[in-house]
């Protein structure tokens, strides 16, 4: 038999690209491929790329510049380029960096094999279509490996709100949901590997609507059915829109038993009137009240949520709206990003905010999240949560896992294993995580 050849696969940005780096890993595994951890190994290097943050397209070019000399000494050695950049700028790729083989799309990995056949025989592959087909349908059925107690599964992709700062519905392309059905038994076998929590993902994920046995499912329907799986501990979901948080998913907060008291729900500003310039479609006022209804169904959910300041034309009194929202929702965690223009997105035009200025509301608004955060963590102490251990930590007979809000728990002495799901006692809150003994 010949040697397995080795795929080296770096990921970049979201949760959505580590669930479809493994699919790409799966996908080349029939192909003779095996993960390999260093690109010097490699017979294929496979980047899968993120555009959502600044000079994305540049960062690849020079991460690519960096294999010149590997693929000077190993000529067989092919490289591909995946994800969001992939699909931002296609055949550009390859005629400004002539060393790459392959070029794909996020709605066309499974098409790799063909493609990764297609660099085998020395031609350039290149697919950035939408097609209609479910991709992670054609690429499953690996063998049954057995995984770690947590898992993403992607549910849905792609965006139909166009804000206006953003490239996901231009990369990802229009929104479309997976039929239940197939989340479902990509559930089922997840658990049967040993997972105990999945990550529902979608840049909308709120916003599903695939197909049920009786029409279409929402995703606090598609929830209630994983909440019926056995052995499934934990269900989580990930990213929201306010716009899309419809009734039944509040009341699951309330009322569905394995859903976790975690919510990450962007609101990007608190100016009503840069929110509308964002085309966000939701006031400051609609978000505190929505968060209200979501407390009332559950009070101790920990929020999370997403900030761009220094978009175009934000004053300091817009600025200071996003604060005041800040202190009324006291976020448990919080991530907050200077705006950055995106070429093709509707604000790139417009007229851009002193980066100067951009820079201090940055550090002013960072401060104050990081203080609630602080104060959110330092509150669990004395408390008792459930921990689901994930991995040895770093000291001897020390295990980590994470709370049902999400904070990385350590617990030393005990017999633990990673899948085990305990009671914990919060005695200590340091820099990123919380310590506790077992009850
Ligand atoms: N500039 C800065 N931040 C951005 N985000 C998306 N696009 C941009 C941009 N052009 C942020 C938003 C989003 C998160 C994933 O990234 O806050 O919720
Ligand atoms: Fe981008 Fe999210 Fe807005 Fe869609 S809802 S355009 S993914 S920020």
């Amino acid at each position: 038999m010949s040697e397995p050849k080795k795929l080296y696969i770096k990921t970049y940005g979201c949760q959505m690209n580590v669930y479809d780096s493994e699919r790409m890993s799966e996908a080349l595994g029939g192909q003779g491929y095996v993960e390999t951890q260093s690109p010097e190994d490699a017979d294929m290097i496979l980047l899968n790329t993120c555009h959502i943050r600044e000079k994305a397209a540049e960062k690849v070019y020079s991460e690519l510049g960096r294999f010149k000399g590997l693929k000077a000494e190993k000529p067989d050695l092919k490289i591909g380029v995946a994800g969001c950049v992939a699909q931002a700028e296609g055949e550009e790729i390859m005629r400004r960096q002539p060393l790459v083989d392959l070029v794909v799309g996020p709605q066309s990995y499974h098409r790799l094999p063909e493609l990764e056949a297609k660099a085998r025989a020395g031609e350039k592959a290149l697919d950035t279509d939408f097609p209609e087909e479910d991709k992670f349908e054609k690429l499953k059925n690996r063998p049954k490996a057995k995984r770690g107690p947590t898992a993403f599964l992607t549910v849905q992709e792609g965006c139909d709100k166009f804000c206006a700062f953003c490239v996901v519905p231009y990369t990802r392309g229009a929104e479309v949901s997976r039929p239940a059905d197939r989340i479902l038994r990509e559930a089922q076998d997840l658990v049967e590997r040993g997972v105990r929590e999945i990550t529902l993902l979608g840049q909308n994920v709120n916003a599903y609507h695939g197909a049920g046995p009786n029409g279409d499912m929402t995703l606090a329907g598609l929830i209630w059915e994983l909440n019926k799986i056995d052995g499934l501990e934990r269900i989580r979901f990930t990213t929201s829109h306010p716009n899309d948080m419809t009734d039944d998913l509040i009341e699951a907060h309330g009322t569905c038993e394995k859903l976790m008291p975690y919510l990450h729900l962007p609101v990007q500003s608190g100016s009503d009137k840069i929110l509308k310039r964002m085309n966000r479609s939701h006031t400051a006022e609609s978000y505190l009240h929505l968060i209200e209804r979501i407390r009332e169904a559950r009070p101790d959910i920990l929020m999370s949520g997403d900030f761009i300041v220094g978009f175009p034309e934000e004053t300091e009194e817009d600025f200071q709206a996003t604060l005041d929202l800040v202190e009324q929702v006291r976020y448990g965690y919080a991530y907050s990003f200077k705006y950055s223009t995106r070429p093709g997105t509707p604000a790139a035009e417009r007229p851009q905010v002193d980066p100067q200025e951009a820079d201090d509301r940055l550090q002013r608004l960072q401060a104050l999240i990081t203080r609630h955060q602080r104060e959110v963590q330092d509150a669990m102490v004395g408390r008792t949560v459930n921990v689901l251990f994930e991995k040895p930590g770093r000291l001897p007979g020390q295990m980590v896992g994470k709370s049902e809000y999400l904070h990385a728990v350590h617990v030393s002495g005990g017999e633990l294993s990673a899948g085990d799901l305990r009671p914990v006692r919060i005695t200590a809150s340091g820099a990123n995580s919380l310590a506790g003994a077992l009850l």
